[in-house]
């Protein structure tokens, strides 16, 4: 598999405060992030709400521009890119957003929202646009009449599969999935997963899939990058990091999850205490203050992201974990 996607050291810090004269500080939302994508491949992103997830995918798609680091899709520097070149790389590279009523607009036809991409990329003339805003209905499951609907005529699961719709329109290489079954109800959530295995499979797309829900992405990705307070705290194969978590963090968050095989024996260790702030994040390694195994050095040197069993990174001074 070839590489689709670099991102190195992407760092982004928002300034926050300073209204009424106060004090403003800085909020390192994406700190030093490294990942890689290869054609086909879904890589997960999963951590607590704030710990930088939909930052680095608007950072990565330049929605938002990002203080330092690289991100190279396909071979060309995103972030070096022209207004106008960048419109033109974004063909390949589509969104899925959490939340598919706010990014559905409510005065557009659902024909109108897919085939958007279509008519900005100029892939298609008007006649052969709603012929392929059909097909596209239809390749998520939706009617090709829905087209003259407007999307308050349907349901969130049907919402997000318009929103699928959209991103598939100009034939994108990677879909970036920001939590995009977290507003579902649960019953909706797995045939929307499964939309999405199938649409991978089809057209051989590759998947950043963010989710503040471990369980979710099990099964759909091959690697999983683990973040915590703006940085990779683990990274690797999916499997592994279930059945063998390297950070402390990833185990907290895994013994919050109800087993799969109640059989497996697990280090149970539960989160205490609250997400710590971004603004003044703690010295030493984040995790520190609600690690139930952090040594006197862990307040003071922080752990670098490290390879400690083939292709499993940790960023913690005790990994590798004997079983
Ligand atoms: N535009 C912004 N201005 C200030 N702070 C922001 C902005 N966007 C995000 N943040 C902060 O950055 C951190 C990461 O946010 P976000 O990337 O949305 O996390 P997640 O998607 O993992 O929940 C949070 O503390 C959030 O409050
Ligand atoms: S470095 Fe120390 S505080 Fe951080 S996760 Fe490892 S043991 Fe816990
Ligand atoms: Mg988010």
């Amino acid at each position: 598999m070839s590489e689709l996607l670099r991102v190195e050291g992407l760092s982004k810090a928002f300034r926050v405060g300073g209204e009424w004269g106060g004090r403003s500080r800085w909020l390192r939302a994406v700190d030093e992030v490294d990942l890689t994508l290869a054609d086909s491949e879904t890589l997960g992103v999963v951590g607590e709400s704030g710990c930088g997830k939909s930052t680095l995918a608007r950072l990565i798609l330049r929605l938002v521009e990002a203080d330092a680091g690289e991100v190279v899709f396909d071979g060309r520097d995103l972030r070096a890119l022209s207004r106008r070149e960048l419109r033109a790389a974004r063909r390949h590279v589509q969104i899925v957003f959490q939340d598919p009523y706010a990014s559905l607009n409510p005065r557009l036809t659902v024909g109108e929202a897919i085939g958007e991409g279509l008519r900005i990329h100029g892939l298609a003339s008007a006649a052969e646009r709603d012929a392929r805003v059909a097909e596209l209905l239809e390749i998520v499951g939706l009617r090709a009449e829905h087209a003259r609907r407007y999307p308050h005529e349907f349901s969130g699961g049907q919402r997000q599969r318009i929103g699928i719709a959209r991103a598939l329109a100009p034939g994108p290489k990677l879909v970036i999935a920001d939590e995009p079954v977290s507003s579902l109800d649960v019953s909706i959530q797995a045939q929307i997963l499964n939309l999405l295995l199938d649409l991978q499979r089809r057209f051989g797309l590759a998947y950043l899939f963010i989710s503040h829900d471990l369980r979710v992405v099990r099964h759909l990705t091959d690697r999983i990058a683990v973040m915590y307070l703006g940085r990779i705290v683990e990274l690797a194969p999916s499997e592994r990091l279930y059945t063998r978590p390297q950070h402390p963090y990833t185990q907290a968050l895994l013994s919050a999850v109800p087993a799969a095989d109640p059989g497996r024996r697990s280090r149970r260790i539960a989160l205490t205490g609250d997400v710590p702030s971004p603004i003044d994040p703690p010295s030493g390694c984040p995790f520190h203050p609600r690690c139930p195994l952090a040594e006197d050095r862990c307040t003071r040197e922080r752990p670098e992201l490290r390879e400690v069993e083939e292709r499993h990174a940790a960023a913690c001074h005790l990994a590798p974990f004997q079983e």
